[in-house]
C-alpha cells in the first residue's frame, strides 16, 4: 500500500467535533439541507456522517460538476439514490445548468408535506430556509453565487459554519444560509482519498504527484481507454503499467530532459491538470455497482 499522508488533509478530531456541533445548531434554523457532492466521485465526496447528522431534516443531493462527469454514470447514480429514497439532481454550478430545478424539485418532493401543512394553516407566505453542506471544493460558493446572483464572499475551507449567520433572499420566498457547512471528506478510506486527490478535492500532497498521475492513468486505461487515445494519441496494452503510460504521455508531449529521459514530473502535472479541467472528456471515477 502506498504511504498516503493523511495529515495533509487537514481535518482533525477536534475540527470534526466542532463542525458537528455547529451544523446541528444551524440545522434547527432551516427547513431543508442541500447536500453537494461531486458527480465524478459521488461516493468518496459524501461526508461519512452526513446521514446521521442531518437525519432530522428533509434533504436533496446535488451532483455538482456534472459537466465533468460521464452522463450515463450520473443517471445511474441518480437512479441508485432514488431507490434509496434520496432525491438527487445533476447540476453544473459553473454554467448554472440544472439549478433552476432545485426549488421546484424541493417543493414537489422533500418539502411537499411542509408546503401542504403551511397551506392548510394559512402559513404559505413563510419563507423556505435552506442550508448547503459539502466537502471543500465541491462547489458550495459557486452554488450560493448562482442561486443568489452576484458575487458573494468566498467560503473559507475551514471547519464548521460561521457564527455570523446571514440569510440570502432568493426568488420564490426562499432564504439561504449564506455560509455553508464545510464537511470533511471520506479520507479514512484510502482509495476514496486517492480519487478525491485525482479531482483536486483534497491536496495532491497525500501522494507524490507522479504516483497520483500513474494511478489515474491506470484507471483511465482500464475504464476510459478512448480518452487516453484521443487526448494523447498513445498506444498501450495490458502490459503497460502506470510508469510506462506516464512516459508515453511525456514522450508524445516532448517532455524530455537531457540524455533523452522523460520528464515524468511535468507529464504528471499535465495529466492531472487536463483531467481536472475536463480536457480528457467527461469521466466518472466510481459507479454505483462498485458499492
Ligand atoms: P467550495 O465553496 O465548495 O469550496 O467550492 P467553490 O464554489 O469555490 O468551487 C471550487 C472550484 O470548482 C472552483 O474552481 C469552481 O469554479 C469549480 N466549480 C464549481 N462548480 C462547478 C461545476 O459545476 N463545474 C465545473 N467544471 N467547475 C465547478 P476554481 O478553479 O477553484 O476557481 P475558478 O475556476 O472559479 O476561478
Amino acid at each position: 500500500m502506498d504511504n498516503i499522508d493523511m495529515k495533509a488533509i487537514q481535518w482533525f478530531p477536534g475540527h470534526m467535533a466542532k463542525t458537528r456541533r455547529a451544523i446541528t445548531a444551524n440545522l434547527r434554523l432551516v427547513d431543508a439541507v442541500a447536500e453537494l457532492i461531486d458527480a465524478r466521485t459521488p461516493m468518496s465526496s459524501r461526508n461519512p456522517e452526513i446521514d446521521s447528522m442531518t437525519a432530522s431534516k428533509p434533504r436533496i443531493v446535488l451532483l455538482n460538476k456534472c459537466d465533468l462527469a460521464d452522463s450515463n454514470a450520473t443517471s445511474a447514480w441518480i437512479n441508485y439514490l432514488k431507490k434509496d429514497n434520496v432525491t438527487a439532481l445533476a447540476v453544473d454550478c459553473k454554467s448554472g445548468k440544472g439549478i433552476n430545478k432545485l426549488l421546484p424539485t424541493l417543493k414537489a418532493t422533500v418539502l411537499k408535506e411542509l408546503m401542504e401543512k403551511r397551506e392548510k394553516n394559512g402559513m404559505s407566505g413563510a419563507p423556505i430556509r435552506l442550508m448547503i453542506l459539502g466537502i471543500p471544493n465541491v462547489g458550495k460558493s459557486s452554488l450560493i453565487n448562482r442561486l443568489a446572483g452576484g458575487k458573494r464572499a468566498k467560503v473559507e475551507d475551514r471547519p464548521g459554519v460561521t457564527r455570523t449567520k446571514q440569510w440570502v433572499k432568493l426568488k420564490d420566498n426562499t432564504e439561504l444560509l449564506d455560509m455553508p457547512g464545510v464537511l470533511w471528506p471520506k479520507f479514512e478510506d484510502q482509495s476514496a482519498a486517492v480519487r478525491l486527490a485525482f479531482t483536486g478535492a483534497i491536496s495532491d500532497d497525500i501522494l507524490d504527484i507522479e504516483t497520483l498521475a500513474m494511478k489515474l492513468l491506470v484507471f483511465l486505461s482500464e475504464s476510459y481507454p478512448q480518452a487516453l487515445v484521443e487526448r494523447y494519441k498513445i498506444e498501450f496494452n495490458d502490459a503497460d503499467d502506470g510508469l510506462s503510460l506516464l512516459e508515453k504521455v511525456g514522450k508524445k508531449r516532448g517532455m524530455v530532459i537531457s540524455g533523452g529521459e522523460i520528464n515524468t514530473e511535468r507529464a504528471a502535472i499535465t495529466v492531472l491538470d487536463e483531467f481536472r479541467s475536463g480536457k480528457l472528456g467527461r469521466i466518472t471515477l466510481e459507479l454505483p455497482e462498485e458499492i
